[in-house]
């Protein structure tokens, strides 16, 4: 395992399987305007860049890079789905934007019916900004909300204000966005029940489609943690934790939009993040960019993270990956037990080991697995297995 960026070469046998499984890019912008306290993604401020990286020189390196895959994937499919992710994409604009999915054209071409999703922070989007996203060609807009409560949002360091999120949710809407996402954080320091219940009832009347809410994570090294070490700010209660979740399901589910995953509410099939669901099925995907994870066939690899190192690496006229790892067969085996249980599609039963399915009928009696999709053969989580899905896994591989 590891290697140094120049040695990285994808074997024949990876990418044979091309095309038979969705095949995926995913594009990492790594800049913000400011740093929310909580986050620990691979983004930059102007200020953290300086004169080292711009958006110019990163999208050049992004040409570069999504050349260079072309060529080392042989006869790439076209992407079924792409993802512009973040880091802010909105800040390149939509121009920019519409760069960067004619570089995934032109290095890839796009499926007729495909997914191309791009994230945006509210306050850099307008009704402008989606016409020409529309224009462009994408599908499908990922906005991060995060909470309508103001008080919420200060310790969040989130800068829009709490009504812009579900204004621009309507302006995609209203520039021909079929499919619109709102993030939700719940869990915050200070976030009362009626605050999480506001936020989601916003989320309702802004017509989306889809809602992905994360607990939130007090990642090391972020300003959070700082905080909540030095006792300024509680840390998530895992009991509010647990009570919001199920708040939120039922508020979804009593307005018709159903869990598809742990995380992730849609209003209908079509609705689902195909994109997500290609990471969760163990579909291929190249991620472009800084920092960004790559998969195809069983070798995962990853990218450099600072723009500076990307941009020289791909200018050398190499692949930016910083290093990869062969998945092995029990790699493999654990994380289809980690991302399908999360999925309400569930988990064949007959892909666990028989020790695997004697802990599975134990979680049934506890009323942690679903008693009908048992008897059909699959592991499907009940509400209470979501609230402890990562317990229910541990017990399905050990
Ligand atoms: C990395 S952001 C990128 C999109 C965009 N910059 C934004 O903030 O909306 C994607 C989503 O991850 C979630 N997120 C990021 N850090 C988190 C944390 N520490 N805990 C929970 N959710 C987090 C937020 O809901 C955010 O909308
Ligand atoms: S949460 Fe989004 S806007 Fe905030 S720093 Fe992270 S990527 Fe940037």
């Amino acid at each position: 395992m590891g290697a140094p960026a120049s040695s990285f070469v994808l074997p024949e046998s990876a990418s044979r399987g091309l095309g038979t499984r969705p095949f995926g890019v995913y594009v990492h912008v790594p800049f913000c305007a400011t740093r929310c306290g909580y986050c620990d993604f691979n983004t930059y401020t102007a200020g953290e860049l300086g004169s080292a990286a711009s958006p110019a020189s990163w999208l050049d390196g992004l040409r570069g890079e999504l050349e260079l895959a072309a060529a080392t994937l042989g006869s790439p499919p076209p992407a079924d789905t792409v993802f512009v992710g973040g880091g802010t994409p909105s800040l390149l604009g939509a121009d920019g934007l519409a760069q960067v999915l004619d570089a995934v054209r032109q290095a890839f071409g796009l499926a007729d019916d495909a997914e191309v999703t791009t994230e945006s922070n509210p306050e850099s989007t307008s009704p402008e900004f989606f016409a020409g996203l529309r224009a462009a060609g994408y599908t499908r807009v990922s906005l991060g909300m995060q909470s309508a409560a103001p008080h919420v949002l200060r310790v969040l360091d989130r800068t829009h204000t709490p009504g812009r999120p579900a204004r621009a949710a309507a302006e995609a809407r209203d520039a021909g966005f079929e499919h619109v996402n709102l993030d939700l954080i719940y869990g915050t320091p200070g976030e009362r029940t009626e605050d999480l219940r506001e936020s989601v009832e916003t989320v309702l009347a802004a017509g989306a489609d889809h809602v992905s809410a994360y607990a939130l994570i007090v990642e090391e090294g972020t300003a959070l943690a700082r905080r909540v070490r030095r006792g300024e700010l509680p840390a998530p209660d895992d009991d509010v934790l647990a009570a919001d979740y199920e708040l939120i399901d039922s508020l979804l589910r009593g307005a018709g939009l159903h869990w598809y995953e742990v995380s992730n509410w849609a209003a209908s099939p079509e609705a689902r993040c195909r994109h997500n669901l290609g990471y969760w099925l163990g579909g291929d995907w190249w991620g472009a960019g800084p920092g960004a994870h790559s998969h195809v066939g069983g070798v995962r690899w990853w990218n450099v993270k600072h723009p500076a190192r990307y941009a020289a690496a791909v200018a050398g006229g190499e692949l930016p990956v910083a290093d990869h790892e062969r998945l092995t067969g029990s790699d493999r085996h654990l994380e289809r037990v980690m991302l399908e249980l999360r999925l309400a599609e569930g988990l064949p039963l007959d892909v666990l080991a028989p020790s695997g399915r004697e802990q599975a009928g134990a979680a049934v009696g506890e009323g942690l697995l679903d008693p009908g999709a048992a008897a059909e053969g699959r592991a499907v989580l009940t509400g209470r297995g979501r609230l402890l899905a990562d317990a229910v896994v541990r017990r399905l591989v050990d």
